[in-house]
């Protein structure tokens, strides 16, 4: 059974689908760490109603990247973790961690990579003017949402869209596949 920390800086809402999908058998697989640097986030609760351990940080707290992520990795160690599964963690991947987890982090993206990366994807998609979206989960290399892709769904653009439409649609998404790409790719490593 393959040994998790999830990463996340927000609401968490993807956090919770990988418990709830663990809780129910789904998805194979032991949740160790949540690591979160934003001391307010929502996910924080939601690992507290879990049970599961969670690391929480400030990045104005470390003076480099090179020292938070140190310190998240003497945590990871602490907690017996195998692979990092970003969900909605809003920072780049350092070399720190890179170098530790190489091939063992993957993240998920409320766009279809290569259009789309970075910062508000849902955003950028509407104002493009595209009528397909979507989410995709790929491996985390030093770019920005640039590694291989291992898994996409598309959603489409309907006329009257909001941008609050479109994120729960894409959370529908994402809730879904994420946990089944999760079991996949354990299955198979
Ligand atoms: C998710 O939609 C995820 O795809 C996105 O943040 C949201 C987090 O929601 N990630 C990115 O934009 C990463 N570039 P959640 O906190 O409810 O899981």
């Amino acid at each position: 059974m393959k040994r998790i920390a999830i990463f996340s800086s927000g609401s968490g809402s993807n956090f919770q689908a990988i418990v709830d999908a663990v809780q129910s058998g789904e998805l194979d697989a032991s949740i160790k760490l949540l690591v979160c640097d934003q001391p307010d986030a929502f996910v924080i609760e939601r690992a507290k109603a879990s049970g599961i351990p969670a690391f929480v940080f400030r990045a104005k707290d470390f003076e480099s990247k090179d020292a938070f992520e140190t310190a998240i990795h003497e945590e990871l160690v602490l907690h017996g973790v195998e692979f990092i599964v970003l969900a909605g963690y809003m920072r780049l991947i350092g070399s720190t961690l890179l170098e530790k987890y190489a091939t063992n982090i993957v993240n998920i993206h409320p766009s279809l990579l290569p259009a789309f990366p970075g910062k508000d994807a849902i955003g950028q998609a509407l104002q493009s003017g595209v009528k397909i979206t979507g989410v995709t989960i790929h491996y985390v290399d030093a770019g920005m949402d640039t590694g291989p892709i291992i898994e996409q769904e598309c959603i489409r653009i309907t006329k009257d869209e909001t941008k609050s439409s479109l994120q729960e649609k894409v959370h529908r998404i994402e809730h879904g596949l994420y946990p089944r790409t999760l079991n996949t790719l354990f299955q198979t490593s």
